[in-house]
């Protein structure tokens, strides 16, 4: 089998290797990877920020779609041809998360899904949305469970209104989440053209955050003075007081990401006076995953993003670090 592994950390010490092509065993099933797609955690893995102890060579990335091609004794769930997906952490399948399904995670704590063959246990896949292609289904296992796992915490429903913060994997699937289940968007951005594509995906109101940074008293103005329901946190330290400030009395933020470094106190008052409720999210379970496809096909949503070929795996990941790019970035492995 061919990978790219993490040697040594910085993207450009990233190898295309060949490894010994597994063999599955007893509840095993091989897959044919056909496409993966990139987070913004394989960027921190490859540039050893994710965890500098990380044991080395490791296959990066979390989130591939392929076709299974062989499977071990008593592997009855799959058969070969059945078009698949990884789960996040290969031992979370329900329930809360405990310390023990927490290990386990494709691409950080084992080796990743970035090489042609990918060996899995059985109840570590689900099946794919059949409506969409192999890159498509990539984008599924991380983004787009913790975007719904985020809108799940803050209970959204018709007529609530969330807040989403720029326009990367994570918050585009939440803009299209909160659209099937009728809610109000808004969104921040960094760029006017990105939030003009947000907007032609049902985005109700957008704010350049570069231009305007007071986008909490614009959530407000737009809510009537009475906050939004939920905000889609990705900024972490540098965005929290104003996500604080942007619910309504009673609202939820979602705690995603740490994309935005701040040196802001921990804004004790706001949380007690606005009555917030911070919910860590980290990804989900395969049963979250299974429900949120369900409602994926049932709608008929496609994820998006743009493509490329594996080989230009480098160039990706130096993209993702400019950020320029909108939604999700897929590279397909042949
Ligand atoms: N907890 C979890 O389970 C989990 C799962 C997935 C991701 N994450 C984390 O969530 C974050 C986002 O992940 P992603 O995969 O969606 O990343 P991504 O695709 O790289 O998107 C990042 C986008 O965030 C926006 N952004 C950056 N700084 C911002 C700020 N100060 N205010 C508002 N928006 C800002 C930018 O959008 P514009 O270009 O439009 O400005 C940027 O393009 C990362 O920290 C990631 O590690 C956590």
């Amino acid at each position: 089998m061919r990978a790219w592994q993490v040697s040594a950390f910085g993207i450009d010490s990233l190898e295309f290797v060949e490894r010994s092509t597994p063999v599955p065993g007893p509840g095993e099933v091989l897959l044919a990877v056909r496409a993966v797609a990139l987070n913004r955690r394989d960027l921190m893995v490859v540039k050893g920020l994710y965890n500098s102890k990380m044991k080395l060579p490791r296959i990066p990335c979390s989130d591939a779609a392929g076709e299974v091609v062989a499977v071990g004794a008593g592997a009855t769930a799959w058969k070969p041809g059945d078009r698949v997906l990884g789960i996040f952490m290969q031992s979370w399948l329900d329930g809360p998360l405990t310390r023990s399904k927490a290990r386990g995670a494709l691409g950080g704590d084992i080796d990743g899904v970035l090489a042609n063959c990918v060996l899995l246990r059985q109840e570590g896949l689900v099946a794919m949305p059949g409506h969409l292609s192999f890159q498509e289904a990539a984008t599924l296992p991380c983004a787009a469970v913790t975007a719904w796992n985020a809108l799940t915490t803050g209970e959204i429903k018709p007529g609530s209104t969330v807040l989403i913060q720029g326009t990367g994997g994570v918050a585009i699937f939440a803009l299209q989440f909160a659209r099937l289940k009728g809610a109000r968007v808004l969104g921040i951005s960094s760029s006017d053209e990105k939030l003009e594509r947000a907007g032609a995906m049902g985005l109700d109101a957008g704010l350049n955050y570069r231009q305007n940074p007071d986008w909490d008293r614009w959530a407000q103005d737009q809510t009537g003075g009475e906050g939004v329901d939920l905000v889609v946190e990705v900024g972490g330290l540098g965005t929290l007081t104003r996500s604080l400030k942007a619910i309504r009395v009673g609202g939820t933020i979602a705690q995603i990401g740490v994309l935005a470094s701040g040196t802001d106190a921990i804004p004790l008052g706001l949380i007690l006076h606005k009555w917030a409720r911070i919910h860590g999210i980290y990804v989900g379970s395969r049963k979250d995953f299974v429900e949120m496809n369900r409602a994926i096909s049932l709608a008929e949503l496609r994820p998006v993003g743009e493509e490329f070929d594996w080989s230009q795996t480098r160039e990706v990941l130096e993209r993702m670090e400019e950020g320029s790019h909108f939604g999700k970035m897929v590279l397909t492995v042949n």
